[in-house]
């Protein structure tokens, strides 16, 4: 069924493989300048729990691009949420005044509470280490753009795939995909959690691996995440540089290797392998903005 986008994008599975395809359509004319300005005399209010550059600058871009007038909360300690407001009336609040609301929260149940409380469509901007859908989007994408879409390809991915939100929405998204090939390489202690892989394993073929050395010629995508030290209760330095890629490593992959990362990046990601051809993931965190755009056309065209 198609997606209603006059709810938001709360989590990647509300989109079918036709949603996607069709968003994309919508991604490239943003890119070619062939879009409305629909969102004249709206607001689209930005609140981040959390920090960010690349999700919550290139949301603000977006809504000004399609005329929009984005309402940021630059720093969440001024809210009166300090003077003891609950998030449920803050929700009801910035609802009042905004016609999109864009949250990201350490809390995956605040989404919950945004689509019950504010009242206005809500997108998912990062929900702890649950998920975010528009990151995803934009990671399938830059696949898009340079391959097609992602039918037949085989994935690594490669970290903290226990805390990482985008590895998460990443995988949800590619099993709406055919044939798609799943390797997972993450240091043990940091393999995607019991309960989420038993969710996709009948969806998907997956395959952990312990060296990437052994599989790296086989990889059409590599998907990096760092260590996503923030979701640790205590004792993530044992995992510091426990596994990173390098020019050495990358000697035996394909040509036509996409390498991709949601960024930030520290010691896994080295700047060593920026020159590469195959490394992408500037021009993917580039295509924020216009997918970002999209997201925002969409949900106002469905108002
Ligand atoms: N990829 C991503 O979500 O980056 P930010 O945390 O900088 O928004």
């Amino acid at each position: 069924m198609t997606h209603d986008w006059s709810g938001g994008l709360t989590s990647i599975s509300d989109l079918d493989r036709t949603d996607v395809l069709k968003l994309f359509k919508l991604v490239d004319n943003c890119i070619k300048g062939k879009y409305e300005k629909i969102g004249l005399g709206r607001v689209i209010g930005l609140l981040f729990f959390e920090p960010s550059t690349r999700t919550r600058l290139s949301f603000e871009v977006a809504a000004h691009k399609i005329g929009a007038y984005p309402l940021v909360v630059h720093d969440p300690s001024t809210l009166s949420i300090s003077k003891g407001e609950s998030m449920e009336d803050t929700l009801r609040i910035l609802g009042n005044y905004c016609d999109i609301l864009i949250l990201r929260h350490k809390d995956p149940k605040t989404i919950r509470k945004a689509i019950r409380y504010a009242g206005v469509p809500v997108i998912n901007a990062g929900s702890g280490s649950v998920e975010h859908p528009t990151q995803s989007l934009i990671d399938i994408y830059t696949v898009y753009k340079f391959r097609g879409n992602p039918d037949g390809l085989t994935f690594g991915i490669m970290g903290d795939l226990k805390h990482s939100r985008a590895v998460h929405s990443l995988i949800m998204l590619l099993t709406k995909f055919d044939n798609v090939k799943l390797k997972l390489i993450s240091p043990k202690g940091l393999e995607l959690d019991e309960p989420f892989r038993k969710s996709i394993e009948s969806e998907i073929v997956l395959e952990e691996i312990s060296d990437i050395r052994s599989i790296i010629s086989e990889l059409d995508v590599l998907y990096i995440v760092r260590l996503q030290k923030e979701r640790f209760k205590e004792n993530y330095e044992k995992y510091i540089s426990s596994y990173s890629i390098s020019p050495e490593i990358l000697k035996k992959c394909k040509e036509d290797l996409l390498i991709l990362a949601p960024l930030p990046r520290t010691w896994e990601l080295p700047p060593s392998i920026d020159s590469l051809p195959q490394a992408k993931y500037f021009q993917q965190a580039s295509f924020g903005v216009p997918v970002r755009m999209a997201i925002l056309i969409s949900i106002l065209r469905a108002l």
